[in-house]
């Protein structure tokens, strides 16, 4: 509207310059008036027709303004009843909840996954150690006037190959807890029969048994052992003492690892 008016005084403004420019005229040259005033007329002719041109050009562009901003508005509008709507707003604090949940589950998962990868980690690093073994097929060992160690040389399992079959010698692998068992047979009349189990040079039990009459005897003993790498355990018949085995295997020597440290 504003434009329109300011338009309409433009237009009366160059009116009056005419006029006062067709008076000079007509006072001056006396004549050409009717011509200058038909030109200067279609020259305003024009204009006006130039300028209402514009006014349609500003007009679209002002309702394409107007259908915009209603379009945002629209949009505006929409947002605001998207946030203020209390079904809304409750579903979102249920996922919201339910965000939460999910995100103590991971870290609980996340937790024991560290620990089973330190699990992992341990046991695969850790040697399998574990042997059972028996002494001999032929009979009695033993007497002898010198403490000898003990070769079991039948090999039931040998997992690690820590126990030597060879020389009677465990050495850990890895610093850790292990256990030790045997079972020794005596099949003579009045003998001794067991070891002395030792850990390194130092004897840690004297395990003894005595055949009588019927020449029946056998012991046994277990020991769980803290070694360090490289230390050694094997088991010593003393002097004068007697142990029998046979293809039957009665005197066995067993370890392993139970963890290492
Ligand atoms: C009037 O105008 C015409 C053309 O514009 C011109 O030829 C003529 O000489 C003019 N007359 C006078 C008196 O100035
Ligand atoms: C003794 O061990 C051997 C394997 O070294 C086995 O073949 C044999 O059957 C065992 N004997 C008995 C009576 O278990």
């Amino acid at each position: 509207m504003a434009f329109v008016t300011i338009t309409v005084f433009f237009l009366l403004f160059l009116s009056g310059l005419w006029a006062e420019e067709g008076v000079i005229t007509q006072d001056n040259g006396k004549s050409n008036i009717t011509v200058d005033v038909w030109a200067e007329l279609k020259e305003l002719r024009d204009m006006v027709i130039t300028l209402k041109g514009e006014l349609t050009n500003n007009n679209n562009k002002i309702e394409k303004l107007e259908e915009e901003k209603t379009g945002d508005a629209i949009y505006i509008k929409y947002m605001y009843v998207c946030v203020t709507d209390i079904n809304t707003i409750t579903v979102i604090k249920a996922l919201d909840s339910r965000l939460s949940a999910s995100e103590s589950e991971v870290q609980e998962l996340k937790r024991q996954l560290t620990v089973n990868d330190c699990e992992y980690s341990i046991n695969a690093g850790t040697p399998k150690v574990a042997f059972s073994l028996g002494l001999t097929d032929n009979g009695n060992i033993g007497p002898f006037s010198t403490a000898v160690t003990l070769k079991f040389s039948k090999v039931f399992t040998n997992f690690g190959q820590a126990y030597n079959p060879h020389t009677g010698v465990f050495t850990a692998p890895v610093h850790g807890v292990y256990y030790f068992q045997f079972r020794l047979f005596c099949h003579s009349v009045h003998k001794y029969t067991g070891v002395i189990i030792y850990h390194n040079s130092n004897r840690v039990t004297m395990t003894v048994g005595y055949s009588y009459d019927n020449g029946y005897v056998d012991v046994v003993n277990g020991l769980v052992l803290e070694l360090e790498k490289g230390d050694v355990v094997y088991l010593n018949l003393p002097v004068n003492y007697v142990v029998y085995d046979s293809v039957d295997n009665h005197s066995t020597f067993s370890g392993f690892l139970i963890f290492p440290l």
